[in-house]
């Protein structure tokens, strides 16, 4: 008899750790990330790389058509600022609507966030989504984080990141330490 109810008791335990395991199982969330940016000198492409490699997901690089030139091109960009017309991409993001994070990055021109992520971000509304903001800058990050949020206004919209093009270049391993401290704080958001 003993050993009866000694068995049900444990079919009953052994029931309930493998409901509660599933249950488990069902909760861990795996968010399909997209860092999506724009680079002409190569600064933001490393800052994306350096996110991608320290969270997954997919890289994908705004291309404008045409494509700026390398050098400076500070005169280029204030005649199109002046001009008020945005560049035509390339590319579209395929199946853009499966992601529930995307990163947004860009360099700052300006003060403001460059004209070929000014136009991503008009072609795709990202309702309903989590965006994540990250800039790279020559001086500060002036308003591009705040541009950024401001053109996804149906978006949620989690804290940004941005960095000196300076910095990437002479100082990578800090910054993928602060990339990484950064994502720490906000990959339990999304
Ligand atoms: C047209 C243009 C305007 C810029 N304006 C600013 C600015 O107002 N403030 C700033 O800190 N850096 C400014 N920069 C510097 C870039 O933001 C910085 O070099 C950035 O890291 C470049 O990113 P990239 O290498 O990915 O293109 C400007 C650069 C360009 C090309």
């Amino acid at each position: 008899m003993k050993t009866k109810i000694f068995s049900i008791i444990a079919l009953l335990f052994l029931a309930l750790v493998s409901c509660s395991n599933k249950q488990i199982k069902a909760e861990v969330k795996h968010p399909k990330i997209l860092v999506v940016y724009f680079s002409q000198g190569g600064n933001t492409r490393m800052l994306a790389s350096t996110i991608k490699e320290s969270i997954g997901g997919d890289l994908f690089s705004i291309e404008p058509t045409p494509s700026y030139p390398s050098g400076d091109i500070h005169d280029l960009v204030q005649k199109q600022i002046d001009k008020g017309t945005l560049p035509v991409l390339k590319t579209k993001v395929k199946n853009l609507n499966s992601y529930d994070a995307i990163f947004v990055g860009t360099p700052n021109w300006f003060n403001n966030i460059s004209l070929p992520v000014k136009a991503f971000l008009k072609e795709n509304k990202l309702t309903g989504k989590n965006v994540i903001p990250f800039a790279t800058f020559g001086g500060s990050a002036g308003n591009t984080l705040t541009d950024i949020a401001g053109l996804c206004p149906h978006s949620i919209i989690l804290e940004g990141f941005s960095v000196s093009g300076d910095d990437i270049k002479n100082n990578p391993q800090v910054v993928k330490k602060n990339v990484r401290i950064w994502l720490d704080k906000i990959k339990t958001k999304f």
